[in-house]
């Protein structure tokens, strides 16, 4: 009998990806990350630093090194500039939060198959009902914060890199979460002035966020539920990043329709998100994160459901830049 004449790497590629994050998250809480920090070790040397078996050190340290999280030079293990950048404890750009949180770092096919069977509009539905109707505790709104800071801060910064805001001067980031974008263009751009718009105890807690990077004179916060109450005017740009894709067509439609009536004629919205193809078919990050948001009531979307969704609501010249990562900006214009 032949061997099948399609080659099954893709499947082993596919059955031992599911160890990818959780090697990562163990030499996170063993410390493996920390210990190399300040000097490269031999495997031995892990071994004794970490009280590892010799086995399991072999395993972790080349399972993180195929993966570019270390390297190796002359049987020593060091960090590379991602590990150092991303998995450190003291960096600002430390991703873990987001890593480990539970029912985000550890998808199971159970969660998957809940989650695919429904849209989560009734009574029963734990996240979007929850801040739909703003119910969140001082603890949730700080934890919240720190998973959405290590997930968008960079990528925050990465936009105020890519996109000047020429004709922004008071910008309101709805639903802003930790403040991470208000903050970043902020110290990118000093004719921007920033407010945060969120649930109270999320705002309350995102002035944490702009106390530390000292942006108190231009980023402010506003408590607000973006769904019963009045959209603030006197700002001449909206920002929504990583929202959109939270919800369900009609939630998406009123958060559109209460943008285009809160900015005067001339006003821009800029919506920030990864987007997926026109085709509806890739690439494999906005696909797999569109699956993530079968959590929530929404999917990612493309930049024509974007356009399509604009324009009916009154915005032209609706526009797509490339940002940062996977990132990219849309742009939509109310007419002067
Ligand atoms: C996925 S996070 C995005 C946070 C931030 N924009 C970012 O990109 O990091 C969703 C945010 O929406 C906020 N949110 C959810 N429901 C809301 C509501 N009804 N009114 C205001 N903010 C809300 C949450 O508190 C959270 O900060």
């Amino acid at each position: 009998m032949d061997a099948p004449s399609v080659e099954d790497r893709p499947i082993w590629d596919l059955w031992l990806s599911q160890y990818h994050l959780p090697v990562v998250l163990a030499a996170d809480k063993l410390g493996l990350f920390e210990f190399l920090r300040d000097q490269p070790a031999t495997v031995e040397e892990i071994c004794q630093h970490l009280k590892l078996l010799r086995r399991s050190a072999e395993a972790l340290t080349a399972a993180l090194a195929s993966t570019g999280f270390l390297v190796q030079h002359d049987a020593r293990y060091q960090l590379t500039p991602l590990s150092r950048t991303y998995l450190l404890p003291e960096s600002e750009f430390y991703w873990v939060p987001m890593l480990g949180a539970a029912g985000f770092g550890h998808l199971t096919t159970e969660v998957l198959l809940k989650n695919l069977g429904t849209e989560n509009l009734g009574e029963e539905d734990r996240v979007t009902r929850r801040w739909e109707h703003g119910e969140m505790s001082a603890a949730d709104a700080a934890a919240s914060n720190q998973r959405m800071h290590s997930h968008s801060f960079p990528s925050a910064l990465g936009l105020a890199r890519a996109y000047d805001f020429p004709q922004t001067r008071r910008l309101l980031d709805v639903a802003g979460g930790s403040g991470g974008y208000a903050i970043a263009l902020a110290l990118q751009h000093p004719h921007l002035r920033c407010t945060v718009a969120d649930l109270p105890p999320v705002a309350n807690d995102a002035r944490n966020y702009i106390d530390k990077y000292g942006c108190q004179a231009r980023v402010d916060t506003l408590s607000f539920n973006m769904f019963d109450d009045e959209w603030p005017s006197g700002y001449d740009a909206i920002l929504m990043t990583n929202i959109l894709h939270d919800w369900d067509p009609r939630r998406r439609a009123d958060l559109v329709t209460s943008s285009f009536r809160a900015l005067p004629p001339g006003g821009h919205l800029f919506i920030h998100e990864i987007l997926l193809n026109d085709a509806q078919d890739g690439p494999v990050p906005a696909a797999m994160f569109s699956t993530m948001m079968l959590g929530t009531r929404g999917k990612q979307l493309s930049f024509v459901e974007l356009q399509t969704l604009l324009t009916e609501k009154g915005f032209v010249k609706v526009q797509v830049k490339p940002t940062y990562g996977y990132y990219s900006l849309v742009i939509g214009t109310k007419e002067l």
